[in-house]
């Protein structure tokens, strides 16, 4: 059934990959063109650049310690976001090489379009707000960690004359990009305030528009994270492993 599902979102050929992530923001690779290889292929749309733990990878599995925190190294959901928006600026394309698939069927990378949430569908209130105040992006190293970065931006920017959006649910919400359980229980249940209302308005867009993608083994993913949001699917199977890249 899984592969059935996933078939026909699969480019086999690099030049329908790239017409897929120029025209919906996104595109997956067939593991037969990835050939375990993924930074030869990433190299054709960017510079691998460091991420949080100053490596240009980063494996995404479980490890235990984060039960209680929206991070993507336990198995919970993640809520709305775009990747690193404390840096200036954010990486431009994110990706997932799946080795293995959880095979509980859940675990989903979710994608929805970030700039016709704030462009089109956040009320007009909130919007004005928002061009009107930068944001102090808050992001700990992971969970609960003391290193952390801090960048002043806005929302809604223009990147080489495109358009860019920085959300994180986490940092409206809760004050930090990589939340954790005690700043998740300081939150107020309902917001009130413009922040965590843009935060509720993106998560509502995020879940009625979501795109959901379960990458297939060997299987590369590759999307614009400056005009995409994207969250996962809480799953079940420790053993499901992907390793991410950030692409300048
Ligand atoms: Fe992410």
């Amino acid at each position: 059934v899984q592969q059935a599902m996933t078939a026909d979102f699969v480019s086999n050929d690099i030049s329908s990959f790239r017409d897929n992530l120029l025209r919906k923001g996104w595109a997956v690779l067939s593991a037969d063109i990835v050939k375990n290889e993924p930074v030869q292929v990433l190299e054709q749309f960017g510079v691998l650049a460091p991420q949080y733990n100053g490596k240009l990878s980063f494996e995404v599995t479980y490890q235990p310690g984060y039960d209680d925190a929206p991070y993507s190294q336990s198995m919970n959901g993640l809520g709305a976001h775009t990747e690193a928006p404390g840096y200036e600026p954010p990486p431009k394309y994110l990706a997932l090489h799946c080795h293995r698939q959880a095979r509980c069927g859940k675990g989903h990378t979710l994608l929805a379009d970030a700039i016709r949430f704030f462009d089109m569908a956040l009320e007009p209130e909130l919007r004005d707000w928002a061009n009107s105040n930068s944001i102090d992006f808050h992001a700990a190293a992971k969970p609960g960690s003391l290193d952390s970065l801090l960048l002043r931006a806005p929302i809604r920017a223009e990147h080489n004359g495109e358009p860019m959006v920085r959300f994180s649910y986490n940092l409206f919400r809760y004050g930090n990009v990589n939340a954790s359980a005690a700043e998740m229980a300081n939150a107020a249940a309902e917001p009130t305030d413009a922040l965590g209302r843009i935060a509720e308005a993106g998560e509502a867009f995020f879940v009625a528009n979501t795109i959901p993608v379960l990458v297939p083994d060997g299987c590369l993913l590759l999307w614009n994270n400056h005009r995409l949001l994207h969250g996962r699917g809480q799953y079940s199977d420790p053993a499901r492993h992907l390793t991410r890249y950030w692409l300048a």
